[in-house]
């Protein structure tokens, strides 16, 4: 006779399940994030997973370390640069990467584009669509001018159907449009919740490890900016990729937060336009254009992101403040570094009146700046607003600065100023602990500094 199904109640933020249902989650402190979901834990279900993920329970036994095939050579181009640079130099066969993001951002846009480099190479392509008909994704493919004659669509949400799909037809990769809207009969819960989300995940994880084939997973981001059920999924996919960009901005970003083959934070810089999302060769140029020269309160700053430079204009405005707390807003940056640096500056520096200041910060473009090196940046175009002075445009800066207003070395110093020259600059302003290593670069002038004040003097 089956077991009644048993009823848990699943916070949909974390995954934490309960037995009575809590108005806060005990685990990761959201309110009201608890429903009721229904699970069979049949032993059907664990004979069910093994067979369809089209994986036999075989006899595993330890391998020596040194006999393990490596993989790094297997890595399959995308046929789309910046796509290759996010995944750490290409798709890993049997990996399962998770590309999350705002409705309307590009997901599907840029999925399809890949399947259709995929499919000229790899074979067959299957992409599952439980959101789109084929007919929206042929009229989608046709504006991206896509023609791959391998490319297979499949409108289905049933993941039992899905994988008795790919046991027929062994594609050589799958695309999954998107997690949320598949479901195992196996579970009782809603698609979309987190028990069924991750049942899915896993389940394409095994047929991933088990044809070697990569399987991306599209991941709506949910209003707290975390995919479905958040941190539910993350740890179980091998990468994960978040889209990134404004709706009055045609620039995308997508950007590795994990990756179990390769650096996390690494990013590439995508433009969309009437035929789809089309690769930046260069992001600085992109980020730079359109820069007011000779104005007050803009600097141009170096910066990291992943392993490849970037450079970023940091814009501030700084003005005498009527109230008895000044206000105090960064795009783009930290908050409370801001806060940090200011006080710095009034400390340190003595530019005590901007304590009494309104500050604004922004970081043009929409981009995020999380790296210490950015410091410099930030203080210089504060400054440049607070006295009214203008910032030569043809100087670009970088540094951390600590809180005894000294100015510490970054990494990656070389790379910045290649990328500083590269785009015209002449002049940089840095760490002096990092001017030693560096090479002598044609046209720019590198000057090392200690201090913030130092650098102030350098720059006014
Ligand atoms: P889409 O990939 O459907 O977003 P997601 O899957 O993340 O929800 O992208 C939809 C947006 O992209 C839509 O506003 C139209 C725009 N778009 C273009 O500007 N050019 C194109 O070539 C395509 C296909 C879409
Ligand atoms: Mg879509």
């Amino acid at each position: 006779m089956a077991k009644a199904p048993a009823t848990v109640y699943v916070c949909q933020n974390c995954g934490k399940q309960v037995s009575k249902w809590l108005g806060k989650c005990p685990d990761c402190g959201e309110w009201q994030s608890f429903v009721e979901e229904r699970v069979r834990p049949s032993a059907g279900a664990a004979k069910g997973v093994a067979a369809r993920g089209g994986f036999r329970l075989r006899e595993v036994k330890p391998v020596r370390f040194g006999e393990i095939e490596s993989q790094d050579d297997s890595r399959i181009p995308s046929g789309i640069d910046e796509f290759d640079r996010v995944l750490g130099g290409g798709i890993v066969p049997g990996s399962l990467i998770l590309i999350g993001g705002d409705p309307g951002i590009g997901k599907s846009t840029l999925l399809l584009q890949v399947a259709d480099r995929l499919s000229r190479q790899s074979g067959r392509v299957l992409y599952v669509s439980g959101e789109e008909s084929e007919r929206q994704i042929k009229m989608r493919g046709e504006r991206l001018g896509v023609e791959a004659a391998n490319l297979y669509l499949l409108p289905e949400t049933n993941l039992e159907n899905i994988l008795n799909e790919v046991e027929r037809d062994e594609p050589g990769a799958i695309i999954v449009d998107s997690i949320q809207t598949v479901f195992s009969s196996q579970i009782e819960s809603a698609p979309g919740s987190v028990s069924q989300v991750r049942e899915v995940a896993s389940q394409f994880l095994m047929l991933a490890k088990n044809r070697t084939i990569p399987v991306f997973l599209i991941g709506h981001v949910t209003k707290e900016g975390s995919i479905a059920g958040p941190k539910a999924l993350e740890h179980i996919v091998d990468t994960v990729l978040y889209f990134e960009g404004e709706r009055h901005h045609n620039h995308r970003i997508v950007r590795a937060t994990k990756n179990r083959f390769g650096a996390a934070n690494e990013l590439g810089v995508f433009e969309m336009t009437g035929e789809g999302l089309v690769a930046v060769a260069n992001p600085s140029e992109m980020f730079l254009h359109g820069r007011p020269e000779n104005v007050a309160g803009s600097v141009v700053s170096a910066c990291m992101e992943g392993t490849r430079p970037m450079l970023v204009e940091v814009q501030a405005l700084a003005s005498d403040s009527s109230l008895n707390n000044p206000a105090r807003t960064a795009q783009g940056f930290d908050r409370n570094r801001l806060a940090l640096l200011l006080a710095v500056l009034a400390k340190r520096v003595g530019v005590e009146g901007l304590l009494k200041s309104d500050v604004f910060l922004n970081v043009v473009g929409g981009f995020e700046v999380d790296e210490p090196a950015a410091d410099l940046g930030v203080v210089a175009a504060i400054v440049s607003s607070y006295r009214n002075r203008v910032v030569d445009p043809k100087t670009a800066v970088f540094g951390e600065v600590g809180l005894t207003g000294e100015v510490r070395g970054a990494m990656q110093a070389q790379a910045r100023a290649r990328e500083a020259q590269a785009l015209g600059f002449e002049k940089i302003i840095m760490p002096a602990s990092n001017t030693s290593g560096l090479e002598r670069l044609l046209g720019v002038r590198t000057v090392g500094v200690r201090s913030v004040e130092e650098a102030l003097d350098e720059l006014f």
